[in-house]
Formats: structure tokens, C-alpha cells, sequence
């Protein structure tokens, strides 16, 4: 990828995912990543204004309108700010599939569930977690994955385990699975920003070993 690698974020609601890329990447010690904007699936989206608190450019998907006029939205936006990773941080409408194809390898989502279990179509926010406490499960945890054309199916990148405690209720199961979130999402763009994992040509995500032995995931600054 570029020098620079330029992240750009879509996102529909508070966005503390988006914070978290943003504390990691805006920073001087980080001079080669750089988010440059966030667009939101609707107005008043609280992601926009944690955008504006940190300087972050932001637009929002014009209402009420096609999915090829939304792909076209979306694909000037990105090419715009010069996208080259493109996360999804909590969007919850479809990507059209222009806008995948044109970031095949490049566009990631992050689910608050081991997928491919309680992921899908209608599986998202309170949904997702109430479902892990219905089933009775004693593991759930986060996943960030390739995005393709389906909701949460693409290829995953990596995830991380989170327990389900007796008697929790699914706030409390949400609550520790968004903390663990904010450490691996920016630790999976990195992994993508630096080539220490990628996107096969056969559909199949590749992990650098020698990066993996020298266990930087989580220790890398910058
Ligand atoms: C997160 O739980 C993420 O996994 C899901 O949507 C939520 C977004 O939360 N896709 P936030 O807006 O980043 O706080």
C-alpha cells in the first residue's frame, strides 16, 4: 500500500469503533495512516460528530434513494478522500456490490459476535447479544472479516473470544464485547495497512508467520 495508507470509515451510529481508529491513527506517532473521513448511513449520526471533534472530513448517504445512486455516492466519496482501506465500523445498510468489488481486499466490517455464528441479515446491535444469551452460548466475542456481498460472510481476518458470564444480560454482554472491539479493530486495519495480512486470490485470508512469531499484533506503535 501507499506511504500513507488512507482509512476511511462508514458508520450509522455512535462510533466509538471510529474513535478507536481515530486515538489509534491521528496521532504523531502514526504519520503513515491517516483517517480521512467517515460516512455516515444517516443525519444526526453520532459518529459525524465525533468526526468533527477530531478534524476528521464526513458525508452522509443521501436519503431515500436507489442502491446503484447510493454506489455512486459512495464510490466518489471514497475516491475522493483517495480511500485505500475502507472499514465498516457499525453501517448498517448493505454495501452495493460496486463498492465491495472496487475495495476487494480492502474493506473490512467488525461484528460483536464470533461469526459465522449470530451474524446475517437483522443480526445487529441488542439483537446480536440477546440471541448469544438466548442460545445459552458461554463464549461470544468480536470478529472483523473481509466484506463481500452478504452481511458478515466474507472471509475472516481474525477474532477475539469474550466470555459470556452466568446471568448476564445482554447489556453486559455488549458492553464487554465493544471493549474488546476498540483493540481489535485498529490492531486488524493495521495488520491490512502493513501487509502483515491480506486477502488471497484464491478467497482466502494470509497471515505473515514471521509477523505472527514476533507477536507485534498488539504492541506495535505507530
Ligand atoms: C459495534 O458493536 C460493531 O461491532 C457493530 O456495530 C457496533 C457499532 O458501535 N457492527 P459504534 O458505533 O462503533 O460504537
Amino acid at each position: 500500500m501507499a506511504d500513507v495508507v488512507r482509512i476511511a470509515v462508514l458508520a450509522s451510529g455512535g462510533g466509538s469503533n471510529f474513535q478507536a481508529l481515530v486515538d489509534r491513527f491521528q496521532r504523531a506517532e502514526a504519520p503513515d495512516r491517516e483517517v480521512v473521513g467517515v460516512i455516515a448511513s444517516r443525519e444526526g449520526a453520532g459518529v459525524l460528530e465525533r468526526a468533527r471533534r477530531a478534524g476528521v472530513a464526513s458525508a452522509v448517504v443521501p436519503a431515500a434513494r436507489s442502491d446503484e445512486a447510493d454506489a455512486t455516492f459512495l464510490l466518489r466519496t471514497l475516491a475522493g478522500w483517495r480511500s485505500d482501506i475502507v472499514v465498516l465500523a457499525g453501517y448498517m445498510k448493505l454495501v452495493p456490490e460496486g463498492v465491495v468489488r472496487a475495495h476487494w481486499g480492502r474493506i473490512l466490517n467488525i461484528h460483536p459476535a464470533l461469526l459465522p455464528s449470530f451474524g446475517g441479515r437483522g443480526m445487529y446491535g441488542a439483537r446480536v447479544h440477546r440471541a448469544v444469551v438466548d442460545a445459552g452460548a458461554r463464549v461470544t466475542g468480536a470478529t472483523v472479516h473481509f466484506v463481500d456481498e452478504a452481511y458478515d460472510r466474507g472471509p475472516i481476518l481474525c477474532q477475539w473470544p469474550v466470555p459470556v458470564l452466568e446471568g448476564d444480560p445482554p447489556a453486559s454482554v455488549a458492553a464487554r464485547v465493544l471493549k474488546v472491539e476498540h483493540r481489535l479493530l485498529p490492531a486488524a486495519v493495521e495488520a491490512l495497512a502493513s501487509g502483515t495480512v491480506r486477502l488471497a486470490a484464491d478467497g482466502r485470508v494470509r497471515w505473515s508467520r514471521e509477523w505472527f512469531e514476533s507477536e507485534r499484533f498488539f504492541n506495535r506503535e505507530g
